[in-house]
């Protein structure tokens, strides 16, 4: 950051109100952000966090249809559900919208017709499968068939879940509409393009002014497109859930915004939802429309290329001619790399995941705030593991903060009165071995540019010092021979516990309410900061003077969590996961076996070793291997899809299993005598299956 700015725009993604918000979703995006906010906000900043529900798209309706309710009933059980956890978890949104208001519908619908109105959309017209019996377009995953790659007969038509293939669904074999099991016709279809390409120079530029300031992963992710040059992106679909184009004629019936084009302007719809309900209706201008203002986007990395190039080249589009009412462009936009769960990826279709909402159900938010932030996934993927949340809460939470501030707090209840006995001095403040200038400069330095591990592992440094100090210092045996320096070590005991409150506020927040509490104060650390009763700039030297009383309780800050807490999870993942290596090993229930048949249908199937004596290339058809064979006096020719995975000269030799009885076929115009067998590879190669043994006679017991 080289500019100074007065006012700060924080945003979080807005996660798709389709199902519960699990840890690596924490991890990436909604923890971080709030550290830094509240980091903000104690140093008295004008910052505001906005986030929301994502509530369209197509993967909400086929959750609708799936169990047969509508997608608003859909979103709004997880609206509800992932605001509800996040407020558990201290995640402290000064608004949280849904892109189902009214408020939104209008901002998306503004923009597309701003952009319409200067001409710049293109229009075009595509065939796209369509439903004939619903009269709908499918979109990609309304469409199944079989995997062209692994065969799989329940591919997506955006992806093949079982061998992970990312396919359209035209390349689908036997596709087939999700809504009737009918198969789908091409039909003609208009939809509205957003011309990336147009905004390519502007974009360069506006990515090259922050070489310096933005993650390496999000210059990467962003200078891969910008270099591959932009090209045309669909802005609307033909689907029934979503905002319609605002426009009156036929072409735009039934026509929605494509979901990323209205979710990124939720942004904006949110911030003004939040100025509405402040009663100052124009307040949201100050955050978007004044320069003075730094927009953040806190986002994971999958969603690098909408927050750096779409969302930019929107505003672009909007300020384009315009004189007033100018959007500002993210000034950075740190995005995440991913957190991973017990050395797996989290997997919503395998439940391979734990949900936020749950864990709060068992544990305490701090905790997971804590094991979080120190596994902040900020430059490579990270880990969250059950042992090394339960260590961390043992031994850095529970034994080295909460046992300093415990013994800190109960001791001078107990000993002086729960009040402070003497004036902590500057000498003693500077005696316990923090270099406290460069301590709080390395710290805020880690904070400002998004270094979250280390401002934790910093503030644990200054929670371990005063450990140390304490437990040296001995006021409980000192008391009796010398009553004045234990007084003068609880002075700053007590001081080291007011510093620590403020500097664990931003990671923290409800255990540095509960210290606040206890040394005395009534209004609530959250309020205190609100008023500007208490910053940042106070933890850096004793604050709480001689006579100040405590609130004369205390109270254990972190239960420690047993093996028997973890237990259960532990057991949980090794079933995930002996399901999970299962399926991997083609032994779970995916793997699709045809109907059965009887012993004597097998009996029928003329299985022969048979050898590979030539081989050619199959001309103008790329998967296509013509082979003679001969088995045992006859010959035979075979077409095989095997071109991909086999040199024609490569085979030449090889013992292979034939299928001799199965009825001639012509394949592009050639003769095709029986087939060959082979298996595939994860990989998606086929490997000929070939007979192995000395003096093979072209026999197969079956
Ligand atoms: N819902 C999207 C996702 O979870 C993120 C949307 S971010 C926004 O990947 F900017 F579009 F809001
Ligand atoms: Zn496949």
């Amino acid at each position: 950051m080289n500019r100074q700015f007065t006012r700060t725009l924080v945003t979080t993604a807005l996660p798709y109100a389709n199902g519960p918000v699990h840890l690596g979703h924490l991890a990436g995006v909604y923890l971080p952000a709030d550290i830094y906010v509240r980091f903000n906000r104690l140093r008295g900043k004008d910052i505001i966090h906005i986030g929301g529900s994502d509530e369209h798209g197509v993967p909400i309706t086929i959750t609708a249809d799936k169990e047969g309710i509508s997608p608003q009933d859909v979103v709004d059980r997880y609206h509800t559900l992932n605001l509800d956890a996040f407020t558990r978890c201290g995640i402290s949104f000064d608004y949280y919208g849904r892109t189902s208001s009214k408020g939104h519908f209008k901002t998306a619908q503004t923009f597309f017709q701003e952009i319409n109105g200067k001409d710049i959309f293109i229009k075009k017209k595509e065939r796209h499968f369509f439903d004939p019996e619903t009269k709908r377009f499918l979109s990609d995953r309304y469409v199944t068939g079989t995997c062209p790659i692994c065969k799989n007969p329940e591919a997506n038509g955006d992806q093949c879940e079982q061998c992970g293939t990312h396919l359209s669904p035209r390349e689908l074999i036997d596709p087939r509409s999700k809504l009737s099991e009918r198969v789908p016709e091409l039909r003609e279809t208009l939809h509205w393009y957003f011309p990336l390409g147009r905004f390519q120079e502007r974009l360069e530029n506006y990515v090259s002014g922050h070489e310096d300031d933005w993650r390496h992963n999000v210059l990467n992710y962003t200078r891969t497109w910008l270099k591959q040059g932009l090209s045309e992106r669909a802005i609307t679909r033909d689907i029934h859930w979503g905002i319609p184009v605002p426009l009156d004629n036929e072409e735009a019936k039934g026509k929605v915004l494509y979901v990323w084009f209205d979710a990124v302007l939720g942004y904006i719809s949110f911030t003004r939802e939040w100025a509405e309900k402040k009663c100052e209706p124009e307040l949201w201008r100050e955050y978007w429309q004044n320069p003075d203002c730094r927009v953040i986007h806190f986002i994971g990395k999958d969603n690098v290329v909408f927050h750096t190039l779409m969302f930019p080249a929107i505003l672009m589009a909007w300020n384009e001619g315009r004189s007033d009412s100018l959007y500002s462009l993210a000034d950075n936009v740190p995005a995440s790399e991913f957190m991973n769960f017990e050395g797996r990826k989290f997997s919503k279709s395998r439940n391979y995941a734990v949900y936020l909402g749950e864990f709060l159900d068992r544990f305490p938010a701090d905790t997971l705030r804590y094991t979080i932030a120190m596994n902040y996934p900020e430059n490579k993927d990270s880990d969250f593991s059950w042992s090394d949340f339960q260590n961390r809460t043992n031994g850095e939470l529970a034994d080295t903060l909460g046992n300093f501030i415990k013994r800190s707090i109960d001791f001078t209840n107990v000993k002086f009165n729960g009040s402070i006995p003497c004036e902590c001095s500057e000498e003693d403040w500077g005696s316990l071995g923090i270099d406290w200038k460069k301590s709080f400069e390395k710290l805020e330095k880690a904070y400002e540019e998004f270094h979250f591990r280390e401002a934790v592992t910093l503030t644990m440094q200054i929670a371990r010092s005063a450990n140390r100090y304490l437990t040296d210092s001995e006021p409980w045996k000192v008391l009796k021979t010398d009553p004045d320096a234990a007084a003068r070590t609880m002075a700053l005991s007590v001081n080291l516990c007011y510093t620590l409150a403020i500097v664990w506020y931003p990671v923290l927040p409800h255990t540095a309410n509960r210290i606040y509490e206890m040394l005395g104060f009534r209004e609530t650390l959250d309020e205190a900061i609100k008023s500007g009763n208490v910053s940042w700039e106070m933890a850096k030297s004793p604050g709480l003077g001689k006579g100040h009383r405590l609130s004369g309780q205390s109270g254990i800050l972190f239960r420690k969590i047993e093996d028997k807490d973890i237990a259960p999870e532990l057991e949980k993942i090794e079933r995930l996961v002996a399901g999970i290596e299962r399926k991997e090993k083609g032994l779970g229930e995916s793997m699709n076996f045809k109907p059965e048949i009887s012993f004597d249908d097998f009996l029928d199937v003329d299985l022969r070793v048979a050898t590979v004596t030539a081989c050619e290339k199959v001309k103008k058809a790329d998967k296509l291997l013509k082979l003679q064979l001969k088995v045992g006096s006859e010959t035979r020719q075979v077409l095989a899809g095997i071109a991909q995975s086999y040199a024609p000269e490569s085979i030449i030799g090889k013992n292979v299993i034939l299928v001799a009885n199965l009825a001639e076929r012509t394949i592009r115009g050639e003769l095709s005598q029986g087939m060959i067998l082979a298996v595939e590879g994860n990989d998606g190669r086929l490997n000929l299956v070939e007979a192995q043994g000395s003096g093979i006679n072209g026999k197969i017991v079956q």
